[in-house]
């Protein structure tokens, strides 16, 4: 049975033992959580158009408010300066009319590109480690998830935004197999990156998301382990479009 061909809220029929049961298959929630460049969003988007699902991207968030406070020159080490800042920070996803795709907008901007840069890759784990832009982040993030049919991808999805989302994936990838997708991605754009430059940036994102207070970068106890190093994309998505049906399967009736 392939449930990405079948629309949510969908009623069938389905083998159960020896007979066939009536079922209304519900919307769930799916996070997706882990290091940087595991290819979180990639899977994420894959699984949302196959399920017809919301695709949110929670990083996006850290990274427009981080866009934000560099522009207007906020020193984040203040509390009381990120508070009052805050104040000023409208945080929109809207879907873009050719892919469908949610983009980040910053005050009615869209700051899709602008926020993928490495001058705010560089600062944003020290951005997104401060109480305040947390709190701003976790409760817009939970308001989303409101009505399911939502695939969230972040560090804290499954433990802090949705600790009762049915299907919780936690990703994981050799760093030196992570290194070279993103330096891929951002040479791209910028042929003066260094592996190097793009080595360090990673390990010390992972190193500031995994040991920061609030909220720290770890698995949920109930999550799933899906560790891509060595996985293709279409063997991995058919690897997780099994776990989706099951978990769709658990909580429909
Ligand atoms: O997924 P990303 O690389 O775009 O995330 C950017 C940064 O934001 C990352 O260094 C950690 C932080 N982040 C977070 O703290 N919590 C989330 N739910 C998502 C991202």
């Amino acid at each position: 049975m392939i449930f990405s061909e079948i629309c949510p809220n969908f009623v069938g029929f389905f083998p159960i033992g020896d007979s066939f049961k009536q079922i209304v298959l519900k919307k769930i929630i799916i996070t997706i959580d882990g290091y940087s460049s595991c290819g979180k969003s990639t899977l994420a988007k894959q699984l949302a158009k196959k399920l017809n699902y919301t695709y949110i991207d929670s990083g996006a968030m850290y990274r427009a408010i981080t866009l934000y406070f560099i522009q207007n020159r906020i020193d984040w080490t203040s509390h009381q300066a990120v508070a009052t800042a805050l104040e000023d920070v409208h945080l929109d996803f809207v879907p873009n009319s050719l892919t469908g795709i949610s983009e980040m907008y910053l005050n009615n901007e869209n700051v899709e590109h602008l926020i993928r840069e490495m001058i705010v890759a560089e600062k944003v784990s020290e951005v997104a480690a401060v109480k305040e832009v947390r709190d701003l982040a976790v409760a817009q993030q939970k308001k989303m998830g409101a009505r399911k049919g939502i695939v969230m991808d972040g560090r804290d999805i499954g433990t802090v935004v949705f600790p009762h989302a049915e299907l919780k994936i936690f990703m994981t990838a050799d760093i030196a197999i992570r290194v070279q997708r993103r330096f891929k991605e951002l040479y791209e754009k910028n042929k003066n990156i260094t592996l190097e430059e793009v080595k360090q940036n990673l390990e010390l994102r992972d190193y500031i998301d995994a040991n920061r207070e609030i909220s720290p970068l770890r698995k949920a106890e109930d999550a799933i382990i899906l560790d891509n190093s060595h996985l293709n994309l279409d063997d991995q998505l058919q690897l997780v479009m099994q776990w989706v049906e099951d978990a769709i399967m658990a909580h429909s009736s």
